[in-house]
């Protein structure tokens, strides 16, 4: 059961970091969405918000199915922090991006990178 779920962490934590990148594709290099987001903006802002959050959910059922041992570790509440963050940063990039801040949808969606790029990281090395 805790290895399907590490499996599933894994697979739905580079899935995240892969639809964000495409997220940033769509702020960096699509025209400005006029009537809010377009088809395929909108199935990768959803897909990347809904996974981070799926990522984080897994993650925190990991903690649950191993009865303390993370507990007792900071980096499992970074990652927390990283998906709370991360979904934050995504609503201001959307919505600036329909409201044509470019530089500031800009900000928000390399902030969203940061993160997950930080959690992922983190939770392979494990430091604390
Ligand atoms: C609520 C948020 C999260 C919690 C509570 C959490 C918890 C955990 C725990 C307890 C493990 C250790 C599993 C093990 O080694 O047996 C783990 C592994 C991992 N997590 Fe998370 N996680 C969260 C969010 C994230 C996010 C946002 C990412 C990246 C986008 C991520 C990426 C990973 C990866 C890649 C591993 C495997 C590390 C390895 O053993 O090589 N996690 N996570």
């Amino acid at each position: 059961m805790y290895e399907l779920f590490n499996h599933g962490h894994q697979g739905l934590a580079m899935l995240s970091l892969l639809l964000t990148l495409g997220w940033a594709a769509v702020v960096l290099f699509a025209p400005r969405p006029s009537a809010g987001l377009g088809g395929v903006q909108r199935l990768l802002y959803i897909g990347a918000m809904a996974v981070t959050g799926l990522a984080g959910v897994s993650g925190l059922v990991l903690v649950a199915l191993a009865v303390g041992a993370w507990l007792a570790l900071l980096f499992p509440w970074l990652g927390l922090v990283a998906v709370a963050g991360h979904g934050f940063a995504g609503v201001r990039s959307r919505k600036a991006l329909v409201a044509g801040n470019k530089a500031t949808a800009v900000v928000a969606v390399v902030v969203q990178i940061l993160l997950l790029v930080a959690a992922y990281g983190l939770m392979t090395v494990k430091p604390f």
